[in-house]
């Protein structure tokens, strides 16, 4: 794949990856990363037995109004919440709805913000109650295999290091990959080119190269890694009924590493592990 500077290319989607200028893009994407991050902060509290997803919405949407910011998602290819709600077997784009958490659930939040812009894209796993031991060990390998993945990024690795990292520690601790969802470019654009993938061999793909932004995010089952979408188009589950957790953070790579754009402002980068 070739590259090509960022404010050189169009603002949407195209086949090459852009390279943005850190010390104008990366200000913009932290500021829209943080705003997303804040608002998984805000749901913490808010993710309870007895609350509908719904509910959880509409807060997360009015919280991105009142600072300033638009929800990606809504009329995203006629999607129409602010966050995604994955429950339990549902492995992503779950959709919010009048259903009520129950306890023992365990819940992915992913929300994606424009802040002049810019896109934030993020998601964590929140635990509903007394969760089982299972559920709770698969959201903490989930948390641990994209900070992996995220450690393998710096200018001179590549895309298959990035992905092997991910991979080869989910399977050594029994889970599985996803493999029809990946990371993806971000920036201006909000699902760009190259696509990430969560799994992969040490020195395939692209190589890394500061400027480069992008979603790290994988879904890991503790079945097989087979998905199904249901008929509303949108809730993709494991065809096992497996558990499934997923974790995203936006980054950017800099000229020794990377950046993280949607870290927590309030410590919470893992929810799931805080509540009882
Ligand atoms: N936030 C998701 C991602 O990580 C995309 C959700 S698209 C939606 O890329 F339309 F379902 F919201
Ligand atoms: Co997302
Ligand atoms: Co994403």
């Amino acid at each position: 794949m070739s590259f090509v500077q960022a404010t050189e290319a169009p603002d949407r989607r195209t086949a090459e990856i852009k390279l943005h200028d850190p010390a104008a893009a990366f200000a913009g994407m932290a500021k829209a990363g943080t705003i997303a991050a804040a608002c998984l902060d805000m749901l913490v509290a808010e993710t309870r037995e007895n609350v509908t997803t719904q509910r959880l919405d509409d807060l997360a949407r009015q919280f991105v109004f009142d600072h300033g910011a638009l929800p990606a998602c809504v009329f995203y290819r006629g999607y129409r919440h602010t966050i995604c709600t994955s429950t339990n077997h549902v492995v992503c784009h779950g959709i919010p709805a009048e259903r009520v958490l129950k306890d023992g659930d365990i819940l992915n939040i992913d929300v994606t913000v424009i802040v002049d812009g810019w896109h934030g894209d993020t998601s964590r796993m929140y635990a509903i109650g007394n969760v089982a031991r299972k559920a709770e060990r698969l959201m903490d390998v989930t948390y641990e295999a994209m900070m992996r993945g995220i450690a393998a990024i710096k200018p001179g690795a590549t895309l298959g290091d990035l992905g092997h990292a991910i991979q080869s520690y989910a399977e050594a601790e029994r889970c599985s990959v996803v493999r029809e969802f990946c990371g993806h470019g971000l920036g201006r654009v909000f699902h760009d080119a190259p696509n990430i993938l969560h799994y992969g061999r040490p020195g395939t793909l692209d190589e890394l190269r500061p400027g480069m932004m992008f979603t790290v995010e994988p879904m890991l089952n503790l079945g097989a890694p087979g998905v199904k979408i249901l008929s509303d188009g949108w809730t993709a589950v494991t065809k096992d009924k497996s558990l499934s957790a997923q974790y995203e953070h936006s980054v950017g790579v800099t000229e020794d590493g990377v950046q993280i754009f949607t870290k927590s402002p309030a410590g919470l980068d893992q929810p799931h592990a805080k509540k009882s």
